[in-house]
């Protein structure tokens, strides 16, 4: 499996941008999303685990998918008997999971998945009934908000198309809404938080 994090992984926590907007799409989840004890969440790309962390004391248990191993390797450093986060090095888009969840969370790894329609038709079979998705990323940009392009397939997103290709996989109850702007010395760049429901 590729991996296009293994020389970002060990440093990956030292960016506080990255940890504060991990914070503030946390925020917005539970703003937006009835978050409970007896929830089992996927975190789609949980990385270093740096959103699951901070949804993982307000349900039952957070399981992280991530296809770079360097990342679940920085993940498992951080985990303690008592906050804990579950993890599996594998791409469920081309080996789906059997497994549902209540919820499925995911920080900024959707500009990394290349087919969009296959994905959230593969993710819509992982999520029970009134379940939900909560998934943050970049709205559309100019492609210079990487340095290196490698592994990116989306120069962030247009709310309109993606709102679509949600609702033809079958979501309902969709929102996308602005939650943060990354200011960076090109430009700023603004992270929406998309919620849809299973019914
Ligand atoms: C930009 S990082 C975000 C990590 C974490 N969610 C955060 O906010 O700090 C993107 C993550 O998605 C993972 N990733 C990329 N494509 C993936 C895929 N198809 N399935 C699962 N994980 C993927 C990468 O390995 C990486 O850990």
């Amino acid at each position: 499996m590729q991996d296009n994090f293994k020389d970002k992984a060990a440093s990956w926590d030292k960016g506080s941008t990255r940890v504060n907007g991990a914070k503030t799409i946390a925020d917005a989840i539970q703003k937006n999303i009835k978050l409970d004890s007896s929830m089992e969440i996927m975190d789609f790309g949980v990385g270093t685990g740096l959103l699951g962390f901070e949804i993982l004391p307000h349900v039952s248990s957070v399981l992280g998918i991530d296809t770079s191993a360097k990342m679940i390797e920085q993940l498992h450093q951080k985990n303690t008997p008592e906050c804990f986060i579950e993890s599996m090095n594998t791409d469920i888009i081309k080996n789906p999971l059997e497994k549902t969840f209540n919820g499925l969370i995911s920080s900024m790894t959707l500009h990394h998945v290349e087919d969009l329609e296959l994905f959230f038709t593969t993710i819509y079979k992982n999520i029970k009934e009134n379940g939900f998705i909560a998934l943050a990323d970049l709205e559309r940009e100019d492609g210079t908000f990487h340095s290196d392009n490698t592994g990116v397939f989306h120069f962030g997103f247009d709310a309109d198309i993606l709102y679509k290709t949600v609702m033809d996989a079958g979501f309902t109850d969709i929102k996308i809404e602005n939650i943060n702007t990354i200011k960076k010395p090109q430009r700023d760049f603004g992270v929406f938080l998309l919620t849809a429901r299973k019914d």
